[in-house]
């Protein structure tokens, strides 16, 4: 009998591109499964009705609503694409978390390594740190095997779901210069700072690295395979050994603003093609709108990152930097042309405590 999945966020970026992904397959174990897609409002709903999929209404935050959904459809397996804090579950997280911006303080990190037992180290300093162990630890209890999805900050693309098409970062930071006519970056482009002991000494090496990133097409392919394995009962890593960095190649940002600016200026949306730099980290979260707790970490992060597991698992990103940078004029189009769906990614890191 075919599995049923149930993609949540299927309104948003990941999610709805996920979707999109599932439901154009014809070949391979996708098309054997129930597609189940969860969404937050009745206009969601409506949207996402002509796919063939059993679109569902429901809050995350209302546990026995999630429950009894789960039951009723009988799901064997839930691809998360919401909100972190929405829902404990299978995880689409963020490598911010292993750079040392985002409190990671063990330098190179493999998907390979011991990183649960790391992370419980670190204890609950993060919120998306925090759901990664609830969920580890969760499933385990509930002998439910998990699989964590490291995304990148830099996810980039025009997403093929239904309502959000867009991502965070990039769009973010177009309509921020296109509202003050300035392209503005952070001080700090692509260096990671990490401190080893050389004969009983601490020594500090800075390597050059950009942020993680990855194309929304190789993001859906990769959830596309880990569902297919999954379907198959193909034994590969999970629980607390299955994180898996979804990382295709690294973005230098500064190469990245310098092309927004550019874009920008050719279409007269900015006053000049030359990018300022942040004054100050509050500054930047002011203009961006994203929490000043993070802002640093998701504008200049960068991790010593090394993905193994996706690639075992088959993964074959189709994007790499050159590419990306070519389509930088692009993500600004797709910013002018689909910017019409309001971004609520960060309003439970915004009330930490709520
Ligand atoms: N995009 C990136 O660059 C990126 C990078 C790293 C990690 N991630 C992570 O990946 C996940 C998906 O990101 P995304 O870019 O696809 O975000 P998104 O476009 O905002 O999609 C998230 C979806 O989750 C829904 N949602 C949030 N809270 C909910 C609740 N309580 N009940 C029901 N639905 C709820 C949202 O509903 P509404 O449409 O009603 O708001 C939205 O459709 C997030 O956890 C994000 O932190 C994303």
């Amino acid at each position: 009998m075919g599995q049923n999945v149930l993609i949540t966020g299927a309104a948003g970026y990941i999610g709805g591109s996920v979707l999109a992904e599932f439901v154009s397959r014809t070949s391979g174990s996708i098309p054997t499964a129930k597609i189940n897609a969860a969404v937050r409002s009745e206009d969601q709903v409506q949207s996402l009705s002509g796919l063939g999929v059993n679109v569902i209404q429901l809050d995350l935050s209302e546990e026995a609503d999630v429950l009894e959904t789960i039951l009723r459809n009988d799901i064997d397996i839930v691809l998360l694409a919401s909100d972190a804090k929405a829902l404990t579950g299978s995880q689409s997280s963020v490598t911010t978390l292993f750079s040392e911006e985002g409190g990671w303080i063990y330098g190179e990190v493999r998907d390979t390594d011991s990183i649960f037992e790391k992370e419980k180290e670190l204890g609950e300093s993060h919120p998306v740190r925090q759901t990664n162990i609830v969920v580890v630890e969760e499933a385990s209890r509930q002998g439910v095997a998990s699989y964590n999805l490291a995304i990148p900050t830099v996810s980039d693309g025009r997403g093929s779901g239904e309502c959000r098409k867009l991502s965070v970062s990039i769009p973010q930071y177009v309509r921020t210069s296109i509202k003050h006519k300035t392209v503005y970056r952070f001080d700090k482009d692509g260096v990671s700072s990490s401190a080893t002991l050389v004969g009983g000494k601490s020594q500090c090496t800075n390597t050059n690295q950009s942020p993680p990133a990855a194309h929304i097409s190789d993001l859906t392919a990769l959830y596309a395979l880990l569902v297919e394995k999954i379907i198959q009962q193909e034994p590969f890593p999970s629980g607390k050994n299955g994180y898996y960095f979804a990382m295709a190649h690294r973005a230098p940002w500064w190469d990245v603003m310098d092309g927004i600016a550019k874009s920008l200026h050719a279409r007269g949306l900015v006053d000049e093609d030359r990018v300022q730099v942040w004054q100050s980290d509050k500054m930047a979260a002011e203009y961006l709108g994203f929490p000043e707790l993070y802002v640093r970490a998701m504008g200049t992060s960068t991790g010593e990152l090394v993905p193994v597991n996706a690639n075992r698992l088959g993964w074959e990103p189709k994007w790499d930097k050159e590419r990306f940078l070519e389509s930088i004029d692009d993500e600004v189009q797709a910013v002018l042309e689909l910017d019409t769906v309001k971004a609520t990614v960060f309003d439970a890191l915004k009330t930490p405590s709520a």
